[in-house]
């Protein structure tokens, strides 16, 4: 007879009633013979309307009690949120023995490390393959794909809400406020919209990435991090001059000195994947070694978290096991993060300044006194900008000797304000 897993979710919301409904709809979700069958589940409130009726299945108010409950087989967490009740509950279902499934990029990269030295303490799985690009499949890719060569780096679009900003800054040429608030109304981003666009919801899932990309602990602390609130519709205008788009580019890079992650604003050049990756789709390169580059792009949230979840929970009954980072836990360092004065590539440094003579002379002798080596020079007077913009972009340099060039920059006294940096993506 076939084994009934009997699985226990805490969280149902989006993802979580979007599992309940999958699984209720598909009685026979059955991989390996074995039938999942959601059985208890926990949320805040009782009462609240679900997807599917749950009046059948038993009611935890304390997810950690569902979590440790004899009565289920499989532990499925899509509260959310990097500490309380999510945290309290994996650790619970963990160290109970549970084989755990969650969604949650805020926990994996912050608590990751030691949640995986449980998992492999109690010999079960910690799965989170929706954590990153909802459906679209990219910890299966990295886990489970690559093993068999060297990832030299990752580099992609992690959050579909700022690419949906961007993307409709530069088609309607709308501000930024204007944007986040129309996307705030159609759901597409949240009331409080600082884990996305402060860049921090891309920093968790490229954190994650490069801990399965290089066999290390997720290290979040060690993420450089800069959001997209700060874009002026000016940049996005000039870089398309310049014959780039802007994009949030998450990325995590094997270096001589360390691992890079960072999340920034970039330019990426137009006709580049990630450049057309436009509204709210995700995507990603993979660079390996050996393979070459590998793309993936697709919906990173929709029905797609939830179809992720169904896929860890089905590798769960399989018996599918790999180690959570790709070397065991125990022992597992946190990378070594490449220190700020080895952080070396190609910028936009964008300038307003007076429109009187001798400002260009100014900020040239500026930058070569600095030593930045100059790629492409564009001034261009621009309606309503307040000023005339000065655009260049450089070539390869220390981001130590451009920083210390805006210090110097800005305190000329045709220069209207601080320079403003985007890098240059470099995939
Ligand atoms: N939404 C997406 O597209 C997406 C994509 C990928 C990953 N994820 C991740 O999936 C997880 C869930 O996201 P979501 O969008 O589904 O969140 P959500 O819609 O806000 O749902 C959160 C659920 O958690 C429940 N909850 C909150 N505090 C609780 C507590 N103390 N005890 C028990 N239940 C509690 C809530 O209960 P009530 O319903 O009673 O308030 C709600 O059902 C997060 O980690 C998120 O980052 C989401």
């Amino acid at each position: 007879m076939s084994r009934v897993w009997k699985i226990g979710v805490a969280g149902l919301g989006t993802v979580g009633g979007g599992l309940l409904q999958f699984l209720a709809e598909r009685p026979g979700f059955a991989p390996a013979g074995g039938q999942a069958v959601v059985t208890a589940v926990s949320a805040r409130s009782r009462t609240r309307p679900r997807p599917v009726d749950i009046s059948g299945l038993a009611w935890f108010d304390d997810p950690v009690a569902l979590a440790v409950s004899p009565d289920i087989d499989i532990f499925v967490e899509l509260i959310g949120g990097s500490d309380g009740p999510a945290k309290a509950a994996v650790e619970a279902a963990l160290k109970a023995g549970k084989p755990v499934v969650t969604a949650n990029k805020a926990l994996i990269a912050e608590h990751g490390a030691a949640l995986a030295v449980l998992a492999e303490a109690a010999d079960v799985p910690l799965l989170f393959e929706a954590a990153v690009m909802g459906g679209t499949p990219a910890v299966k890719m990295l886990r489970e794909a690559m093993v068999g060569d060297d990832v030299a780096g990752v580099a992609g679009i992690l959050n579909g809400t700022c690419n949906f900003i961007l993307s409709e800054m530069e088609q309607r040429g709308a501000s930024f406020a204007d944007v986040l608030a129309e996307a705030q109304r159609m759901g597409y981003a949240e009331a409080d919209p600082t884990m996305d666009i402060g860049g921090f919801d891309a920093a968790h899932k490229v954190t994650i990435m490069a801990a399965l990309a290089f066999g290390c602990a997720p290290n979040f602390a060690a993420a450089e991090i800069e959001g997209i609130d700060q874009v002026d519709l000016l940049d996005i205008r000039l870089a398309r001059d310049l014959g780039y788009r802007i994009r949030l580019i998450a990325s995590a890079d094997r270096t001589p000195d360390g691992v890079a992650v960072r999340v920034h604003p970039s330019l990426v050049a137009q006709g580049h994947p990630l450049a057309e990756t436009r509204g709210a789709l995700n995507a990603l390169f993979i660079e390996g070694t050996r393979i070459g580059r590998i793309f993936i792009q697709g919906p990173g949230a929709g029905a797609g978290p939830t179809a992720a979840a169904a896929a860890d929970i089905a590798d769960v009954m399989t018996g599918a096991r790999r180690p959570v980072f790709q070397a065991p836990a125990v022992g597992l360092k946190p990378f070594v993060a490449v220190a700020p004065t080895r952080r070396v590539g190609k910028a936009y440094l964008r300038m307003l300044v007076k429109d009187q003579a001798g400002v260009i002379a100014a900020v040239s002798e500026t930058l070569a006194e600095c030593g930045v080596s100059i790629d492409s020079f564009m001034q261009k007077p621009v309606e309503d900008a307040g000023g005339v913009p000065i655009v260049l972009t450089t070539h390869a340099i220390a981001e130590s000797v451009l920083t210390d060039a805006i210090n110097r920059i800005e305190k000329l006294p045709a220069v209207l304000e601080r320079p403003r940096l985007l890098r240059i993506a470099r995939i």
